[in-house]
């Protein structure tokens, strides 16, 4: 699928968390000190949708249960091992695109 855009610049500001769905499946998308950062939405314990969570620094808590992931890598303290898949973003022209393929 390659490169698509997920969401205009301005309504990720920085600090920030947006969810955003593509069919069955979702993205978060974060702003992390004016860098761009998405991956997998739906959190892997009960299909929260993580992009509604609240962003500390880097870390990206679950609004259901709060199992919290870092959104630049993926990863979460909730159980060894668990990991988001994390995607390649790019921002152009105050726009921002997320590479889901
Ligand atoms: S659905 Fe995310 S912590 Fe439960």
């Amino acid at each position: 699928m390659g490169f698509v855009k997920v969401a205009a610049l301005k309504d990720v500001p920085e600090g920030s968390a947006v969810h955003v769905e593509m069919g069955e499946a979702a993205v978060a998308v974060c702003n992390i000190g004016g860098a761009v950062y998405a991956m997998d939405g739906i959190c892997p314990h009960a299909a929260g949708p993580l992009g509604h969570g609240a962003l500390n620094g880097t870390v990206l808590v679950c609004p259901f249960h709060g199992w919290a992931f870092d959104c630049v890598t993926g990863e979460s303290d909730a159980d060894d091992g668990l990991k988001q898949t994390t995607y390649a973003v790019k921002v152009e022209n105050g726009e921002v695109w997320v590479d889901v393929a």
